[in-house]
């Protein structure tokens, strides 16, 4: 008797999963359509192994299996865009598909932050912060930059001199100068050296959580990479507060603007003056060109943390290859350095200006080709809210996700020939300019990278002042042009490198 129920009660397990396999793979063949894409799911989980790992190889295999193509991780059905044009109607069609990042991003920024909004309040909220990235904002971020840049400068000749001369992997102190950059751009001196120290160190943990896929609810579970994730980022989110109290004070104070924060304050305080100034009955108000609701110290935290998460890992991997390329194509270092001391009238200590930045035509160029070159940002994953027609045959069903690639565009040998070459004259006499829809390094549509300009500008600054302040060189190993999946692209041997300070005049 004892044995037969235990029969029937295998015999009963046994059933389910049959039952729930076979229901997790027809829904699979029934949402994949006409897709390109396994015949198959691995059970239940689909290729979830390989997104822990990913292979920028398996990418690309992906992208050339079909304009569109799908997997399926656990619950989570997906689907790949490779063409240009339905990569620009994913991003234009914010009424059937909302950023998501990666699903984890919510839980590590907060679902309330606005880059998760969508439609009209997205839309609000971002004209308000569009005015921290114009080109007068810009030049008035240069002067702490230009710090940063000879600090972290410094030490990576030291870092050198201290490893004996030998080469040293530099990401991990190209990811430090960019969290350093960042920091000091978005909060300016009211963060210390120590704490930005900490979250540079801090923010690998966060990285680390950006996993396409991670299993529900880990975040719960102790010293776990989301875990760890989450609390990095509460310290990040504690820090950014008690920089916005500051600046709050400063301001009211009547001190001048020096960083991102002190600029939206500042914005928000004549948006308040000019609505007391109306509820008071003054006629002649000077309206602003765009009125702001006061902010918290935490919703200020909260947006100067979404910047920090977009840029962070964008902009280590743009560093990380612009200095690898460089030490590689001294034809081009050479012209990128005569151009910044002409620049500078001959005098390397000249402080810079935006002018100067945006008059320097071949360090643009370079900086314009390295981001098409190596693109850090592959592709954008978006949440599908309402079932989406995505082309006249196929529509992607509400809950699934859909991932808009950036790269296939950018390395399109119709229309940047032999896009496998780093080439920085195809945008001064070529026509790679003219190629705006190939364009995607910055997405595309309402969520476009907000800090497109700034992100050039930035990168033409500080690669124009290393190359007046430094030399470096790479030690080129087997796997240098290997491509390492680490939320971006960096090289896989981290690139080898030794600084030295540059003493003979060019
Ligand atoms: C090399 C550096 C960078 C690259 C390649 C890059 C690229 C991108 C891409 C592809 C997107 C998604 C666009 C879309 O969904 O259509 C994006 C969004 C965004 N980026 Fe960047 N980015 C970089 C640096 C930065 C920096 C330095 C900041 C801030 C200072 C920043 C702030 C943002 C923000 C806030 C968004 C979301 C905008 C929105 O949802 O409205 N990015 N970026």
């Amino acid at each position: 008797m004892q044995w037969e129920s235990w029969t029937s009660g295998w015999s009963l397990v046994v059933t389910i999963l049959i039952i729930l396999v076979t229901y997790d793979q027809v829904m699979y063949q029934w949402r994949k359509g006409s897709l390109a894409g396994p015949i198959f799911k691995i059970p239940f989980m689909g290729p979830f192994i390989q997104a822990l790992y990913p292979k920028f190889e398996e990418y690309e295999a992906q992208w050339a299996s079909g304009a569109l193509s799908c997997l399926s991780i656990f619950h989570k059905f997906i689907v790949l865009v490779s063409e240009r044009d339905i990569t620009h109607k994913v991003f234009k069609s914010s009424a059937y598909v909302k950023p998501c990042l990666v699903p984890v991003a919510e839980t590590i920024i907060g679902s309330a932050a606005w880059v998760f909004l969508g439609g009209k309040s997205h839309v609000e909220y971002r004209k308000g912060l569009n005015g921290l990235f114009t080109r007068k904002s810009l030049q008035c971020y240069l002067p702490i930059q230009e710090k940063v840049w000879s600090e972290y400068f410094d030490k990576f000749v030291v870092a050198s001199r201290e490893n004996g001369g030998r080469p040293m992997p530099f990401m991990g102190h190209f990811r430090e100068i960019n969290c350093a950059l960042s920091c000091h751009t978005f909060v300016g001196t009211y963060i210390s050296d120590e704490a930005v120290k900490k979250i540079a160190d801090d923010y690998y943990c966060i990285t680390a959580a950006l996993e396409l896929v991670n299993i529900p609810l880990l975040m719960y579970v102790p010293y776990t990479k989301v875990w760890l994730g989450k609390r990095a980022a509460n310290g990040v989110l504690a820090e950014f507060a008690n920089c916005a109290a500051a600046s709050k004070r400063n301001m009211a104070a009547g001190h001048e603007p020096t960083c991102i924060i002190d600029r939206w304050i500042l914005s928000m305080m004549e948006s308040k003056a000019y609505n007391d100034k109306v509820a008071s009955g003054t006629e002649d108000a000077e309206k602003p060109a765009i009125l702001l609701r006061e902010f918290s110290d935490f919703e200020i935290a909260q947006t100067m943390f979404t910047f920090l998460f977009a840029s962070q890992d964008a902009s280590s991997s743009a560093t990380t290859w612009l200095f690898q390329i460089m030490a590689q194509r001294p034809d081009v270092l050479d012209r990128v350095r005569q151009e910044n001391l002409d620049a500078r009238y001959g005098d390397k200590d000249r402080p810079m200006t935006l002018e100067m930045l945006e008059s320097m035509t071949y360090t643009n160029a370079v900086v314009k080709e390295l981001l098409r070159h190596r693109p850090p940002v592959i592709f954008v994953p978006y949440t599908v809210v309402k079932n989406f027609p995505i082309t006249p045959t196929y529509t992607v069903p509400k809950g699934a996700m859909v991932i808009p690639s950036c790269y296939p565009a950018l390395h399109d040998p119709e229309v940047y020939p032999q896009p496998e070459v780093f080439d920085p004259e195809r945008w001064i006499s070529g026509d790679a300019a003219e190629k705006s829809k190939n364009w995607l390094v910055f997405g595309a549509g309402p969520h476009a990278c907000i800090a497109d300009q700034y992100v050039q500008l930035t990168m033409v600054a500080m690669i124009g002042k290393a190359a007046l302040e430094l030399d470096w060189a790479h030690h080129a190993t087997s796997r240098s042009e290997e491509i390492k999946v680490f939320a971006t692209l960096f090289p896989m041997d981290l690139c080898p490198m030794v600084f030295t300070k540059r003493t003979q005049e060019t």
